[in-house]
């Protein structure tokens, strides 16, 4: 666990608003170690989402760096964008980001099919069977509850073996139940596939199960809050 598979320096993001250029983040840098499980936490508003966007490469840091498996993000083009996050990132979202013209199983599959495994629908089958879903295959998203759209946006997530997983409140549109779940789920894929994870949680008790907390305001970490 000591070496860095993620790391900013120095990142800041900034947006064109109705008013004039907004400052989103500001000059944050931060290493994650490979294995780690880091803990985002901050008020609403504060840039947790922005910051896992960075460091997924879905959103392009206005100065500084982004390193992340070796990869330097900053100054790669879209299609180099693209093909980083399909090799090496796997992200799960509040509201699943499940293709509703698409069955569940079609959903986990078809990213393997581009990844271009060869057997990407048994492997989409085996990854639906291990979140519990393997008999829902071809359910669409809308057939099922939310916390079974969110195990099959976790298979999708996991299914290629991604070395990083960014999670942005992942169970924060499920029910108590559902949600423990779900988090046992994320933690079990990360224990069985050694996955570094990013959370962004407003659960204590999702950050108490990480290996550090760190907590975002206005845009900047907060270094007093910073836990080791
Ligand atoms: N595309 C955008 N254009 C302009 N401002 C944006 C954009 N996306 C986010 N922001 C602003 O950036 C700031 C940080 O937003 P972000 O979504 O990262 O916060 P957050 O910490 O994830 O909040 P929440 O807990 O509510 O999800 C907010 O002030 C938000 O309004
Ligand atoms: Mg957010």
């Amino acid at each position: 666990m000591n070496t860095p598979i993620l790391s900013t320096r120095a990142a800041s993001l900034t947006l064109d608003g109705n008013a004039g250029a907004i400052e989103i983040l500001k000059d944050i840098t931060l290493d994650v170690m490979e294995g780690e499980t880091l803990g985002l936490i901050g008020p609403s508003g504060s840039g947790k989402s922005s910051l896992l966007m960075l460091l997924g490469g879905l959103e392009q840091a206005t100065s500084g760096e982004i390193h992340a498996v070796g990869h330097e993000l900053t100054g790669m083009n879209e299609d180099q964008l693209a093909r980083f996050r399909r090799d090496h990132m796997g992200v799960v979202f509040q509201s699943f980001h499940l293709i509703p013209t698409m069955t569940a199983l079609e959903n986990v599959a078809i990213p393997l099919e581009l990844a271009g495994a060869p057997d990407a629908f048994d492997r989409a089958q085996a990854e639906l069977e291990a979140v519990g879903l393997g008999s829902r295959a071809s359910h669409y998203p809308s057939q099922m509850s939310g916390g079974e759209q969110q195990r099959v946006a976790l298979a999708r997530a996991s299914a290629p073996r991604p070395k990083i997983l960014l999670a942005d409140e992942p169970t924060g549109n499920l029910d108590g139940v559902n949600g423990e779940a779900i988090m046992d789920l994320l933690f079990g894929l990360r224990d069985r596939h050694g996955a570094t994870l990013v959370m962004v949680t407003h659960a204590p008790s999702l950050a108490a199960r990480c290996d550090r907390v760190i907590r975002l305001r206005d845009g900047q970490l907060d270094q007093e809050a910073v836990s080791a």
